[in-house]
């Protein structure tokens, strides 16, 4: 009865709220529960979103060449698969009230668009708002949930993020779960990305309704807003899991507020932590320092590890040097030793607080892709100022 029971309040983790009703039955809890909808996001969701670099200076031009970018970069072979454009693509509504695109920027509209993402191997995102308007000012969803699901789908929309500007007096998860299910009728899969700002505690009740929300308000090109991010963040380890995820916001590598020593940092322990990764800077034009943090593929197998599990932060010894430890699939944990100070430490990771037992584990380094050896007890090493080494620690004798 108890791993019944067990296997029921794991299986809530991940079923659609409307079979919700059905494991508080004991008498049809004997029966198997209804096979839950293919998740949409069984591993963070990856690609780029136009906002952190371009703000609200899109076109049709710069998002296809960003879709050639992807390509030509590495960054698809890597994983990343959205490219998203975020607000102001929309002027206003036609007299059937259907979205539209603003014709000067975008004069081939979105479902062309769309069809070039597509045929680059890629899919394709686009940016609304729960309210009456977007944070921009432009047309929000409100009262036009179905019409606005139904012509995303029409024009070949693969992930929607939806604002919570101009929104005051609505509850939350009333208006996502109306804009949800007015995608599901679509009949299209199509990722839903909850942008309210960690405002309404979407944690406790996102996850049954979206494949990722935002839990902080929005990320800055700066080291102090990508610190403040991850430690909001990292408060709702617990709920992530396959299929749903917390959203630190997207990524600000490349974009130049920082070094690239703390942009390391940034993308490792986003990794760390499970967030989708999300690019955020002119993929057209960046540095080969840029590219290669974006595309380190052992930090990318740890965002996406099958295990779904977000990291957490197990030590933090003297103020600001920090451990943060993510359980993989094989029993392996990835580890990033993280020195937040402004000088270089020793900084020392115990292999048992970060949940691995035994005498001794192997070490590689993921950004060194070199095996570092097999070291007794923790494994410690010199961190530079606003940096991290991230190395992946298998128990000695695993396989
Ligand atoms: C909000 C969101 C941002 C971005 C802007 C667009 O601030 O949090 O990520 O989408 O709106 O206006």
């Amino acid at each position: 009865m108890l791993t019944r029971i067990l296997a029921a309040v794991a299986s809530l983790a991940l079923a659609p709220a409307a079979v919700l009703p059905l494991v508080h039955t004991p008498s049809l809890a004997a029966h198997p529960a209804p096979a839950p909808a293919p998740a949409l996001a069984p591993t963070p969701p990856m690609g780029w979103n136009s906002w952190n670099h371009f703000a609200c200076d899109v076109n049709e031009q710069t998002i296809r060449e960003t879709a050639d970018a992807m390509v030509s970069s590495g960054m698809r072979d890597a994983g990343y698969r959205y490219v998203v454009i975020d607000d102001c693509w929309q002027v206003s509504r036609d007299g059937a009230g259907t979205l539209v695109a603003d014709p000067q920027r975008f004069p081939h509209g979105i479902k062309a668009l769309a069809d070039y993402v597509h045929s680059k191997g890629l899919l394709f995102g686009i940016y609304t708002d729960a309210g009456t308007n977007t944070c921009q000012g432009r047309p929000g969803t409100l009262g036009h949930e179905v019409q606005d699901a139904r012509t995303f789908a029409a024009w070949g929309v693969d992930y929607v993020k939806e604002d919570w500007c101009h929104a005051r007096g609505l509850d939350a998860p009333t208006q996502y779960r109306k804009f949800r299910d007015a995608l599901t009728h679509t009949g299209r899969p199509i990722i839903l990305s909850l942008c309210e700002w960690g405002y309404n505690q979407p944690w406790d009740w996102a996850p049954k309704i979206g494949q990722l929300w935002r839990t902080t308000d929005d990320i800055e090109d700066k080291w102090g807003s990508m610190l403040s991010n991850l430690d909001q963040s990292a408060q709702h380890a617990a709920v992530a899991g396959p299929g749903h995820w917390n959203d630190p916001d997207m990524l600000e590598v490349g974009n130049g507020g920082m070094t690239d020593d703390e942009y390391r940092a940034h993308f490792s322990l986003w990794a760390v932590m499970a967030a989708p990764l999300i690019a955020g800077n002119d993929l057209r034009s960046m540095s080969d320092a840029t590219r290669a943090i974006l595309t380190n593929h052992e930090v990318i197998a740890v965002d996406q590890d099958s295990l779904g599990a977000q990291g957490i932060l197990v030590s933090e010894g003297p103020p600001d040097l920090q451990v943060w430890a993510k359980a993989l699939h094989d029993g392996s944990r990835a580890i990033v030793l993280f020195n937040r100070s402004d000088s270089s430490a020793k900084i020392t990771a115990s292999f048992h607080r970060a949940g691995l037992y035994g005498d001794s584990a192997m070490v590689h380094d993921l950004w060194s892709h070199r095996d570092l050896g097999t070291f007794g007890g923790s494994f410690a090493t010199t961190v530079a100022p606003h940096a991290v080494v991230m190395i992946r620690a298998r128990a000695a004798g695993a396989h």
